[in-house]
């Protein structure tokens, strides 16, 4: 486990001020206040420890959100929007408790509109049921993180989430026109617009997105959505070695191929897919599965190129024959989160971007890393936009300083290759240390201004995404640490 900070949370005066401000407001029966039930809101996927909110409230309309900002503001207390829970950066984690809003409750799908090509949904949506929806009307909504079954629409535009699918069609930003959101003082504001084209005012519905829950709370979203580009073929490639496979992506880019995705799983990652019941040949130390849609002759040719570059240094190249096949390829993937978990007894996943001609470059460092720490790292994910999750596993506790270690190493490497500290997950608790390695203190201090102007007395999300102060004075426990993150990289 890393050790993160731990946040003052409200008096119990305030806490029970807030509950009863909100008790009044929406009714006992929308707000959970016993420990048990506040427990279930604690955590999400990532590593950030747990933390009870003092209260949920289970909104299931628009005016229910605004009630409760309109408590959480009167009580001063945080208040934090959550939807799916399914995370990996903290984002919906209650750090300094205070009141979480559970949105998963607005699940309705409002509208999909085939002669606008727009979805109208609530931030409950379960993103693999919105899926089957909108592709039951003969259309696409491409955004497709792993965690499809379980995350929700709200938290997807709360982080920007994305998937193997962004490569060819982009993140969930791609997709939103528009919002309904409220603000911390309870005001409903709809941002953005239906129609496709439109460059009215400053685009804040773009700002909202991936704004981690720290600006407004999503009620509704418009989102757009595509043809559904017909047929699919999976391919997997297999390699020696997972240079091999990184420079196979390098030269898919360079060859100007666009398959819908490229994934990159590495020898440890391709153990687990095997332990998952899919078979793949023991020579094969690393794996690309490579997906192209289309119509049926487009596929061909562009499997066909694709086979072409990767013959350079595959050892085999396989399509997948059939519906089943596919499906039980792409179900060990998308477990890959869960699976590498059960390695060992503390796991980190990262989601870093360099260019893409740089993904043998970060390999190589991930094992340079893993030689001067001692820290494990297998490495999977979005090879295609040069996303990575670089997961690290470790069994003892005590080697907590050596993960931070790793982590700085890591993400200095990244930013020094031009690369980004996070391509879907979000900065969240998880990376917020690491801002500074990033962005220059001017593009930081510029985006706390505009946190403030949203949200004065920072009650909304509070603790997410800006290096937090107690790590910024403090030495650190990793070398150099604090140089680094005013701007040393
Ligand atoms: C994935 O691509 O599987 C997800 O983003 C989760 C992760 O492995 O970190
Ligand atoms: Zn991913």
């Amino acid at each position: 486990m890393r050790l993160h900070p731990s946040f003052p949370r409200p008096s119990a005066a305030m806490a029970d001020k807030a509950r009863s401000l909100l008790e009044r407001a929406l009714g006992p029966s929308k707000v959970l206040t016993s420990p048990e039930a506040c427990l279930a809101y604690a955590g999400d996927e990532s590593d950030q420890e747990p933390v009870a909110p003092d209260a949920v409230v289970l909104a299931s309309s628009a005016e229910d959100i605004a009630k409760a900002m309109r408590a959480a503001s009167e009580a001063e207390v945080p208040i934090v929007p959550r939807a799916g829970g399914s995370g990996k950066s903290g984002g919906c984690v209650p750090v300094a408790g205070g009141v979480v809003i559970a949105t998963l409750g607005m699940n309705g799908i409002l509208e999909i509109s085939r002669e606008e090509q727009v979805a109208v949904v609530q931030p409950g949506v379960i993103l693999a049921d919105l899926h089957a929806a909108v592709e039951a009307e003969g259309m696409f909504f491409p955004p497709d993180p792993n965690s499809l079954k379980m995350c929700a629409i709200g938290g997807n535009i709360a982080e920007n989430a994305a998937g193997p699918r962004a490569f060819k069609y982009g993140s969930t930003r791609d997709y939103v026109l528009g919002l309904e959101v409220v603000l911390i003082d309870g005001t409903r504001l709809r941002t953005g617009k239906r129609t496709v084209k439109g460059v009215t005012g400053y685009d804040v519905t773009s700002l909202l997105v991936g704004s981690e829950g720290t600006l407004a709370v999503t009620t509704e979203a418009t989102l757009r959505l595509i043809p559904n580009p017909g047929a699919v073929m999976t391919l997997m490639a297999l390699f020696p070695d997972v240079y091999a496979s990184g420079r196979a992506v390098s030269a898919m880019i360079a060859a100007g191929v666009r398959p819908r995705c490229i994934e990159l799983l590495d020898e440890g990652t391709l153990d687990a897919v095997r332990a998952r019941g899919v078979a793949v040949d023991a020579r094969a130390r690393a794996m690309l599965i490579l997906e192209v849609d289309g119509a049926p002759a487009d596929c061909e040719a562009q499997a066909e190129r694709l086979g072409e570059v990767c013959a350079v240094d595959a050892i085999d190249i396989l399509v997948a024959q059939d519906a089943a096949q596919r499906d039980r390829l792409w179900e060990a993937r998308r477990q890959l989160s869960p699976a590498t978990r059960a390695m060992a007894r503390y796991k980190l996943s990262e989601d870093v971007v360099v260019p893409r001609d740089r993904i043998p470059a970060l390999l190589e460092e991930t094992r340079a890393i893993e030689a001067e720490t001692g820290i494990r790292m297998i490495t999977y994910g979005h090879a295609g936009d040069g996303n990575l999750h670089v997961n690290l596993l470790w069994n003892d506790a005590a080697m907590a300083p050596l993960v931070e270690r790793s982590l700085h190493r890591l993400f200095r490497a990244v930013v020094s290759m031009r690369g980004t500290l996070t391509g879907e997950h979000g900065v969240g608790t998880s990376k917020a240390d690491f801002l500074g390695l990033e962005q220059q203190p001017e593009l930081i201090e510029l985006q706390k201004q505009i946190k403030r102007v949203f949200d004065p007395k920072g009650l909304l999300n509070p603790h997410k995404i800006f290096p937090r102060r107690q790590l910024e004075a403090a030495p650190s426990v990793v070398d150099g640490r604090a140089v680094a993150l005013h701007g040393a990289c």
